[in-house]
């Protein structure tokens, strides 16, 4: 870590201001404080109660088997069915008419599903997977926009028991196609297009393109219609939802699986190789959802309107849109479009015409409402506002009282939640109406979550220490493993300190003994809340046939925490390529955005000579960050050649 960054993070942990809940918040709280003595007194009993939030067909009897660490065995001997949890047992209990989805579409429309009528999509679309040959423990891909027919998909396929394994929409035909072959998904369940700030775009055609060279394990695609218009059709393989639903019962009986069934892959980027598929299983994934959705967002069924503006395709999607809130029988929000279109209100309007009550976000997202400035929110009521929500990067203190002030009007508590993909649900937050919260940090695990800061030989640190993040105990939604590759599992998470996961980041604790997260330890990126590493993007760039290397390195970048900045050295040989800097510039960076997609494409890149390399040919991205962070170059002793650093600082100074 550089000096100036070491210096930021600790006036950032030196904060002191705590803010207690209201009295009235405490009061009508529904976590209790006794939850981390019962957690603390019997770590197995706390989760084999929280087990209790699900139905279970079949009861458990064993709480974890850990013999066979660090492969995780949680409930499992017991039954049940995800998409039963989530929807047709609050059906079953009178709650038929409650809506489940308040969905908002860019163009200004709208629709609500009850659970009723979630329960009859979900069971048709069911009908219609295995219609088309889907079998429990068959793979489905999901590639679709948000909107409520994404969780829908997701439920049918956990009816079926077929895991899914949703692919964001923003991502590639390339992105798209190699996860598809990694988990050999038999259906891909896609849109013809999706809205986005006030245009049409396709999503279909990327669909065709992954599998028109790969993906042979596809049999069908089926394709929801929500822009209209023409679609190239492949006759036999393609099947409208609209239609086979025509034809589809609304009957249709869940597949009960045992709690170790697999309920989803989702691919998250490394630090080597490919995204690696994160597997997540039934019972442990479902109780410690539901029971973290409860907990960290003091949710009342009965009363809440709750809006996560996370998209399906990542995790928290997954775990704070569909599982945890359904599994809870929350009224929910479900947005298609970005928060400024058609204007920079529009989140804002969508609270107030809703009454939203717990609203869960990211730090980018408030950032980027601070630069909008103030006055929008403040044409709003948001008053109905009780409690708001960040996650996916550290969020700033003063972005935390900005969220506090002016979204929250000085009364909701804020809670900071700390988790990944891999984790599956919430690790480290505060627990509204007990813990007094403190802008910036996570603060404390929760109970019955085991979390620590250790140094370089695996040692708790001293309060006011930094080091790095663990976690010491196994936890229900822990992922159990990487699609395909177990020993890439135990090396990634689990070599680094005996016995702990490593999760990767960096971490201190304060004075109080609260948590600090200081970002990512290795080559991965954290851009506007979502992973990404450079490998990847450095893989796509050499792949260009201009490109003789690149190095990548994440930027700290005001509002989308960090920005991805790269660097490229020509190909001498490619007589084609530009003369002119810009068009190879602008080249490139789309090139990034068609591999990948455009959340990958870099926001600066530098043509250069040479890449700063040690004697042994490692390249210094140590160095290349300082540069892109307008930093005086670090200590350049090691280099092969350093002259090669101070021609880059000069192209980049120049920019
Ligand atoms: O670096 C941490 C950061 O996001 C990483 C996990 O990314 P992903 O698997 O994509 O999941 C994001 C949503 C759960 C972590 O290793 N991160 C996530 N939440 C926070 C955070 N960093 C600081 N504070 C957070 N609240």
């Amino acid at each position: 870590m550089s000096d100036d960054a070491a210096t930021a993070i600790e006036n950032l942990s030196q904060e002191t201001r705590t803010f207690s809940p209201s009295s009235e918040f405490v009061q009508n709280a529904v976590a209790r404080p006794s939850l981390y003595q019962e957690a603390e007194r019997d770590r197995l009993a706390f989760w084999r109660s929280a087990a209790s939030l699900l139905s279970w067909k079949t009861p458990f009897t064993e709480t974890l088997d850990w013999t066979d660490a660090p492969f995780a065995r949680w409930f499992a001997d017991g039954t049940l069915n995800v998409a039963y949890n989530c929807v047709d047992r609050h059906v079953e209990s009178g709650h038929g008419d409650q809506a489940a989805i308040l969905a908002e579409y860019e163009d200004g429309t709208d629709a609500t599903y009850t659970y009723a009528q979630v329960k009859d999509e979900i069971s048709r679309m069911a009908n219609v997977l295995t219609d088309l040959g889907v079998k429990t423990g068959d793979r489905v891909a999901i590639y679709l926009p948000m909107i409520p027919e994404a969780a829908f998909a997701m439920l049918a396929c956990a009816r079926i028991g077929a895991p899914h394994s949703v692919v964001f929409g923003g991502f590639s035909a390339d992105a798209l196609r190699s996860r598809i072959e990694d988990a050999e998904a038999r259906v891909v369940i896609t849109a013809d297009g999706q809205n986005r700030r006030g245009k049409q775009l396709p999503l279909k055609p990327a669909v065709d393109e992954a599998l028109a060279t790969g993906g042979d394990s596809v049999e069908k695609v089926l394709v929801v219609r929500r822009t209209g218009g023409d679609v190239e059709w492949n006759e036999g393989r393609d099947v409208w939802w609209h239609e086979a639903r025509e034809d589809a019962s609304a009957e249709h009986e869940p597949v009960w699986v045992e709690a170790e069934h697999p309920l989803f892959i989702l691919y998250t980027s490394g630090t080597t190789g490919n995204p690696k598929g994160i597997i997540h299983t039934t019972g442990g994934y479902l109780t410690q959802a539901a029971y973290t959705h409860r907990n960290v967002f003091d949710i009342k069924p009965s009363t809440d309107v709750y809006w996560c503006t996370a998209d399906v395709g990542w995790v928290t999607g997954h775990t704070y849109v569909v599982y945890g809130p359904m599994a809870n029988r929350t009224t929910q929000v479900i947005y298609e479009g970005t928060p400024d279109s058609p204007h920079q209100g529009r989140w804002w309007e969508i609270v107030e015409k809703h009454k939203v009550s717990k609203f869960y976000s990211s730090p980018t997202a408030i950032r980027t409402a601070m630069k909008w400035g103030e006055d929008i929110p403040a044409k709003y009521d948001l008053s109905s506002l009780k409690l708001l929500g960040s996650v996916g990067e550290a969020i700033n203190p003063e972005a935390w009282m900005w969220y506090r002030r002016v979204i929250g009007g000085d009364r909701c508590p804020i809670v900071d939640t700390w988790w990944q993909t891999e984790t599956g649900a919430i690790m480290i937050s505060p627990l509204p109406g007990i813990t007094a919260t403190k802008p910036g940090s996570a603060q404390v695990p929760l109970p019955g979550i085991g979390a620590d800061v250790v140094d370089e030989s695996g040692k708790p640190v001293e309060n006011g220490e930094g080091g790095y993040l663990v976690l010491d105990k196994p936890w229900p939604a822990m992922l159990r493993g990487i699609w395909g590759d177990p020993e890439r599992f135990k090396e990634t998470y689990w070599s680094r300190f005996e016995g702990l996961y490593f999760a990767g980041d960096g971490a201190k604790r304060d004075e109080d003994g609260d948590i600090w997260l200081l970002g990512r330890v290795d080559d991965v990126m954290n851009i506007s809340g979502h992973r990404l590493s450079t490998m990847e993007i450095e893989s796509a760039l050499v792949s260009h046939e201009w490109v003789a290397e690149s190095a990548v390195v994440g930027a700290a970048d005001e509002t989308t925490g960090q920005a991805v900045v790269a660097y490229c050295v020509l190909n001498n040989s490619n007589a084609d390529s530009p003369t002119d800097n810009d068009e190879l510039v602008q080249e490139l960076r789309a090139w990034v955005g068609k591999e990948i997609g455009p959340i990958a494409k870099p926001k600066r890149l530098f043509i250069v000579n040479e890449l700063p390399k040690t004697r042994s040919g490692k390249i210094m991205r140590r160095l290349l960050k300082d540069t892109a962070e307008g930093r005086q170059v670090g200590d350049t002793s090691t280099l092969a050649d350093a002259s090669v650093m101070q021609a880059i600082a000069d192209e980049v100074k120049n920019d």
